[in-house]
């Protein structure tokens, strides 16, 4: 028996079976790698069942397979195409329509029962040019002359109507309207009357010196046709005269120089008139004074005699014996209160 073993032992390693590889079962397909359309699964087997030894050979053939795995297509996106070209203006001048369409791109095969939403045609205003550019008329005649005598004016006229410029046309370039003048003969002048002077400018607030003016027209007389003309000038020109109450006196600033006035003949009108050019409006409560005159001084004597009728603007407007012109002394130099 022992022997029998040993001798088995001893033999053993001469009985060397080379053992060949072999394939494994295939694993079962993988999934698909997408939820539609066309893609791939694969499967796998081993060279394990049994493996090679003692130099026995692998397995033959590839250890992967794949196969390709359709699925349903997958869905296309619905929606609208782009809109196409603009088709032509329905009208060759003025204003026509023109329109463009678009189309709702369905899938195919058509899986969802998705729409489009909106218009297939849209429509704009179009216009190639106008149908009609204005054109002017001729030149009316001119018109009479806008004076009978001396230098007058005369017009004439024409319109954009020849033809009229459609809606968007071009408006006639140029004035519709030309003015010129015309000579006609010399006017023939018949003596006029002045009217009153107007009233002195700036009389009220002048400074001392400055010049002020006052003017006339020289007026036709109604029924004269002509152009009037009257001898003498239509402006006046005189310094500015200020009055001013000084410690209760009256002074008036003529010749650039500040001088009284004699109380000789002065009485409420004279009154009056220089209250109003010193500002007082309400000139009824002026009172000459005598109480406040010093009765000496070097200042000139400017007026005298003074006949004012109250409503006059200036002292000087008043009638007096002339500016410097007096028989008084400062003794007698009015005073006045407004
Ligand atoms: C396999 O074969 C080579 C030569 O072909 C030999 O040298 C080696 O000993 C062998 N191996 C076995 C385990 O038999
Ligand atoms: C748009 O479609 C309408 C209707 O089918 C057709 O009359 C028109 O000519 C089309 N417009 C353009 C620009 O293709
Ligand atoms: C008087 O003159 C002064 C200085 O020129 C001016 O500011 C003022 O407004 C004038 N007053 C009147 C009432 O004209």
């Amino acid at each position: 028996m022992f022997i029998t073993f040993f001798i088995l032992a001893l033999l053993q390693p001469k009985v060397r079976c080379n053992v060949d590889g072999k394939w494994s079962d295939w694993s079962i397909w993988s999934a698909c790698t997408t939820t539609c359309g066309s893609t791939t699964q694969t499967r796998s087997r081993a060279c394990t069942n049994p493996p090679p030894s003692n130099n026995g050979t692998d397995c033959e053939g590839s250890s992967e397979e794949s196969k390709s795995c359709m699925l349903e297509p997958c869905p296309v996106p619905i929606g609208w195409s782009r809109w196409g070209e603009w088709g032509s203006c329905s009208s060759t001048c003025g204003v026509g329509i023109q329109n463009r369409n678009r189309s709702c791109v369905e899938p195919f095969p058509n899986r969802l029962s998705d729409n489009c939403f909106g218009d297939t045609t849209e429509h704009q205003i179009c216009m190639q040019r106008a149908c009609a550019d204005g054109g002017w008329t001729a030149w009316s005649s001119w018109s009479t002359c806008s004076a009978s005598c001396g230098a007058g004016i005369y017009q004439r006229s024409r319109d954009c109507t020849n033809p009229s410029p459609s809606p968007y046309g071009q408006h006639c370039a140029g004035p519709n309207n030309d003015v010129a003048t015309c000579n006609s003969q010399r006017c023939p002048q018949t003596a006029g009357i002045w009217s009153a002077w107007s009233s002195w400018n700036d009389l009220n607030n002048c400074t001392e010196g400055e010049i002020i003016s006052r003017f006339r027209e020289c007026i036709k007389l109604k029924s004269s046709p002509y152009e009037p003309i009257c001898n003498g000038h239509s402006a006046d020109e005189r310094p500015c005269v200020s009055v001013r109450l000084t410690g209760g006196l009256l002074e008036v600033y003529v010749n650039g120089q500040w001088g009284t006035v004699c109380d000789d003949e002065f009485d409420s009108d004279d009154a009056k008139v220089a209250c109003r050019m010193l500002g007082f409006d309400n000139t009824k409560t002026a009172t000459i004074r005598t109480d406040m005159v010093k009765g000496e001084g070097s200042t000139p004597i400017w007026l005298d005699d003074l006949r004012c009728k109250g409503n006059e603007d200036s002292l000087l407007e008043c009638s007096h014996n002339g500016v410097g012109s007096h028989n008084c002394g400062h003794g007698e130099d009015v005073g006045l209160v407004c």
